[in-house]
């Protein structure tokens, strides 16, 4: 089935019209990698298209690697949408970098202006950027012109609360051709704790013409259609809460019309037992994929990596968290895991965003 649900029909498009669901993935280092992706794409409903990041990988490093080769750039063949994120300011290795990145896959690319750690901060990249609106749109200038392929920034709110400012700065972005832009409505220094203001989205999408992705503090279903009405935006970009609750795809896509994701049936996990039954079963599958796609060391890292975002939203999360941490290979780790779901386990809605 190809639905295209109303609320589709007024959203602005996003890589031609073709992503035809209102939800993503947020890039997140550590995260975002093949194996993250694999597990979340596994409950995209039937027929719905939207658009998957990479963690953020620096156009410094990407101008000297072999792109498929590296952790960051693993991709399985069968991914497609592939949008991603680059962090850099200066037009040679970003130039090298979208070209290899072209080859490898990407049908767009997005440019890092969030991030907000001292090293950024120093070296004037990710949020750094948004302290200086005039070379911030000069990037995107230079990555369009080196790109055969649509541009996004992913921002923040800016490096002070001035949301004046904020609609100067996209509307210099979007002059300067980005095709999209992602709003994380929270300043660097909260870098990702305390409130996000969707408020803020709605203001920027009512300044410019180009698509506005909202993100931040989305952990469940009836978030992402308050951040849809609040921000009105074009895409909800969703990050630790779809990390932890994959099944929220399937979910949204209930409520939209869309047919179970493939391979499955029925209705979407939906109460906090259900949930906490499905997160041991994607779990166990983010485990299989880590060890297909990853070394012991790179896998067993980002599983515990994975656990410590994740665990927050399950009832008994701490226990968890525990036992698995005293796993030393992939054997105690399941049999970790298999003991802590082998009784009922339930999930919470929201959590506090900590990390
Ligand atoms: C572990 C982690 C790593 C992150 N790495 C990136 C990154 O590489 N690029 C980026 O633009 N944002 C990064 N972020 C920020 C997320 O993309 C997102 O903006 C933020 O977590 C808020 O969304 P959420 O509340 O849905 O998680 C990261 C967040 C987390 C939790």
């Amino acid at each position: 089935m190809n639905v295209t649900p109303s609320f589709m029909q007024h959203a602005r498009p996003i890589l031609g019209g073709q992503v035809n669901f209102p939800v993503s993935l947020a890039p997140m280092v550590g995260l975002s990698h093949v194996a993250l992706r694999l597990m979340v794409m596994k409950y995209l409903p039937e027929g719905a298209v939207t658009f998957w990041p990479t963690e953020m990988l620096s156009s410094w490093r990407l101008q000297r690697e072999v792109l498929g080769n590296t952790a960051e750039t693993y991709r399985c063949a069968s991914e497609t949408h592939l949008v991603p994120q680059i962090l850099g300011n200066e037009e040679a290795p970003i130039a090298e970098s979208v070209k290899r990145l072209v080859d490898w896959g990407a049908v767009g690319v997005d440019i890092n202006m969030g991030c907000p750690v001292n090293k950024a901060l120093k070296h004037n990249y990710g949020v750094a950027l948004m302290g200086d609106a005039g070379y911030a749109a000069e990037v995107v200038r230079m990555t369009k012109r080196n790109s055969s392929v649509p541009v996004s920034v992913k921002l923040r709110a800016g490096l002070q609360n001035d949301e004046e400012f904020l609609i100067r700065f996209v509307k210099g972005l979007a002059d300067a051709g980005a095709d999209w832009v992602t709003l994380h409505p929270r300043i660097g220094a909260m870098k990702r704790r305390g409130a996000a203001d969707w408020r803020q989205i709605r203001l920027v999408r009512d300044s410019v013409s180009i698509p506005v992705v909202g993100n931040g503090d989305v952990q469940c279903l009836d978030d992402v259609f308050a951040m849809l009405d609040i921000g009105g935006c074009d895409n909800v970009m969703i990050g630790r809460g779809l990390a932890a609750r994959p099944w929220l795809l399937w979910q949204v896509g209930e409520r939209l019309g869309f047919a179970p994701p493939p391979g499955m049936t029925g209705r979407a996990p939906s109460t906090p037992e259900e949930e906490g039954a499905e997160f041991g079963k994607s779990c166990g599958h983010f485990l299989s994929l880590l060890e297909k796609y990853y070394t012991f060391e790179e896998g067993f890292k980002r599983f515990k990596f994975y656990l410590r975002m994740v665990c927050g939203w399950l009832e008994f999360g701490h226990f968890l968290f525990a036992s698995t941490s005293k796993a030393k290979d992939y054997a105690q780790l399941r049999e970790a895991l298999e003991k802590f779901f082998s009784g009922p386990q339930s999930m919470v809605l929201r959590t506090n965003l900590r990390e």
